[in-house]
């Protein structure tokens, strides 16, 4: 049995008259990679921020490790070992990549060097974690020097710092060419090997077809679609049940 960390039960989400979550039901396995996905306005940057405590649901249920939870916040989502990167908002470009990692909580000592000192060697731990081979870069590098992909990995790499169990990333390739989504991919893998669950967020299904375990497919606030990597075999494929679903033939209507 999969070890659950995570689960959502009929989760509702409005703002004002708009119905952004209409009842949503998620759960995240240890060591899973889950791709959600949908098209702009489906809901999953909401769904991420309830799930990052940030947004609080209108109604429903949160369980983590099976237990459930009342007075969800960002606060108890940290503390339940959930680290996001939010689409927009992720880095300080000016600013090295150690800085990065340790922003809003550096290492506790008793000199200043020292601590510079433990957080770089930290800092490069973590990056040879994920599998950021740049020979290129030190820990000291400015992140506005870095790449598309190599970035999002800083970002991973801060989350993993933080004792992250689940790691969601909104949107992570979007803007990025095909070599650095492939970046992006080794980086989520490496994730992934060390026994963590990631929620990786697209709107284009080849961006996440090759890295996703299972597919949540989001439309106007609902889950449409749910299956597989293994189950669906090709991204082609996942469009067509996509298309399946959302325009069904008369005869699967009358089911
Ligand atoms: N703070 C808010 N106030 C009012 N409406 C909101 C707010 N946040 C989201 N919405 C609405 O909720 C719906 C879902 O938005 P959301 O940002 O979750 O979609 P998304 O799937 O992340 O889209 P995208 O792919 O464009 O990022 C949209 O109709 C959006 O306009
Ligand atoms: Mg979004």
């Amino acid at each position: 049995m999969a070890e659950r960390l995570i689960e959502l039960r009929d989760i509702v989400k409005s703002f004002g008259r708009v119905a952004a979550l209409g009842g949503i039901n998620l759960h995240v396995d240890k060591g899973e990679v889950v791709g959600l996905i949908g098209d702009n306005g489906a809901g999953k940057s909401t769904l991420i921020k309830i799930l990052a405590g940030v947004v609080k649901p209108t109604s429903g249920e949160i369980f983590v490790r099976g237990q459930p939870v009342t007075g969800w916040s960002a606060a108890k989502s940290r503390a339940a070992g959930i680290e996001t990167v939010f689409q927009d908002r992720a880095l300080a470009v000016q600013q090295s990549i150690v800085t990065n990692i340790f922003m809003g909580r550096e290492l506790a000592g008793p000199f200043g060097w020292l601590r510079l000192a433990q957080e770089e060697r930290e800092a490069r731990r973590l990056m040879r974690e994920i599998g950021f081979t740049s020979r290129v870069f030190t820990p000291r590098s400015i992140v506005g020097q870095l790449s598309g992909g190599e970035r999002q990995g800083v970002a991973i790499a801060r989350a993993i710092s933080r004792q992250a169990d689940l790691i969601i990333l909104d949107e992570p390739t979007t803007a990025l060419s095909l070599t650095e989504t492939e970046k992006v991919f080794h980086f989520v893998r490496r994730v992934k090997a060390s026994g963590r669950s990631i929620v990786f967020i697209g709107h284009n299904i080849y961006h996440v077809f090759d890295i996703a375990d299972r597919f949540v497919v989001l439309d106007r606030g609902k889950v449409v679609l749910e299956t597989t990597r293994a189950e669906t075999g090709s991204a082609e494929r996942l469009i067509a049940f996509m298309q399946r679903v959302a325009h069904p033939t008369a005869a699967e209507r009358a089911l």
